[in-house]
């Protein structure tokens, strides 16, 4: 018989999130319910996961101070600190 896997607390832009052991950060985040965390810096459009894999750069996140990470290529530990990015000025860059 399996164990269940662990759980532990992250937080997306202050608020906490529960991540299960394994999970990606972009995983986390749709298991959360999210579907967007990011917006582009045309228009503000809502951005989440598209490829999956690392392709698209559509995942954005600035993690533990570090900007513009692959949300779907990290796996989550305990105590990460996610923040969203993009909008009229955004720190990514990205569109
Ligand atoms: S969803 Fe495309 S790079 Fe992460």
């Amino acid at each position: 018989m399996s164990e269940p896997s662990a759980r532990f607390a992250v937080t997306l832009d202050g608020e906490e999130v529960m991540v299960s052991s394994g999970q990606t950060i972009a995983a986390a985040l749709i298991a959360s319910g999210r579907t967007a965390w990011r917006t582009t810096r045309v228009d503000q459009r809502p951005r989440g996961v598209f490829c999956g894999i690392g392709v698209c750069f559509d995942c954005l996140v600035t993690l533990n101070g570090q900007r513009s990470v692959r949300a779907c290529l990290v796996t989550a530990a305990p105590g990460d600190d996610i923040r969203s990015e993009g909008g009229p000025g955004g720190a990514d860059g990205a569109d």
